[in-house]
């Protein structure tokens, strides 16, 4: 598995995490979606460089220029709620990628102990075509491993990416076991630890409660 954790080298993401985790700027919900949807971008950015190319020419009003184009096949799917503003950062450079959606949520038993839901998907055939799943936080990586299998009802995908924003120490090892060998993971950082009620510490806190609102049970 190869794993690339985007904070270890000084960029602008570095500003856009430091917003995200700031108790105080979070609580901006149109600046936290902004600020995912910039490190969606980044990503991308990234992530297009281990894309395929080939080399075309174009005609420009005054000659012809070689240039390195990619047409991989794309599907972007996201866990909903919270992986949506990470999405449209991707669609903002994969003009023409297709769109896959699931929901996986946290039904929780007591306090502690929690079962994970996956009940709606839609999504394209899949078959053959780079897969990039978002989601912001890899906790226990339960959710992102449960959406990868319900993904697959729809074709199994020549390439996966994860795209995630922080991932706990704990998910990246689940992962490691649980996705295919060859799959590639994009985080922004990685944090050590989990607390009681699986969040990630120090994190940011809830996701999708900090782009969208609280939700009730
Ligand atoms: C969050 C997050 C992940 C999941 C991570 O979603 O967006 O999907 O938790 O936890 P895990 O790695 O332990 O599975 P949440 O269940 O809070 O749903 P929401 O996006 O609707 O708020
Ligand atoms: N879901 C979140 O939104 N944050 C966490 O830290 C863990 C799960």
């Amino acid at each position: 598995m190869n794993i690339n954790v985007l904070n270890k080298q000084n960029s602008i993401l570095n500003n856009f995490i430091n917003e995200i985790r700031d108790k105080n700027i979070q609580k901006d919900s149109l600046r936290f979606r902004t600020n995912i949807e910039r490190i969606g971008q980044v990503m991308a950015v990234e992530l297009s460089k281990t894309l395929a190319y080939t080399t075309r020419e174009v005609q420009t009003p005054l000659g012809v220029a070689p240039v390195n184009i990619t047409d991989e096949k794309i599907v972007v799917a996201s866990i909903l709620r919270a992986g949506l503003p990470l999405h449209n950062g991707f669609l903002s450079f994969f003009d023409h990628a297709e769109n896959a959606f699931v929901s996986a949520y946290r039904k929780y038993i007591d306090v502690v102990n929690f079962d994970i839901h996956v009940e709606y998907i839609s999504a394209p055939d899949i078959m053959g075509k780079t897969l990039i799943i978002c989601d912001p936080m890899l906790a226990t990586g339960g959710s992102m491993e449960l959406s990868y299998k319900a993904l697959l009802s729809h074709g199994a995908p020549a390439k996966l990416h994860i795209a995630s924003i922080i991932a706990s120490q704990q998910a990246i090892d689940f992962l490691q076991k649980s996705l295919p060998a060859d799959t590639t993971i994009w985080v922004a950082a990685i944090d050590e630890t989990l607390n009681d009620h699986a969040y990630i510490v120090p994190g940011i806190g809830d996701a999708g409660d900090l782009a969208f609102g609280e939700k009730i049970d």
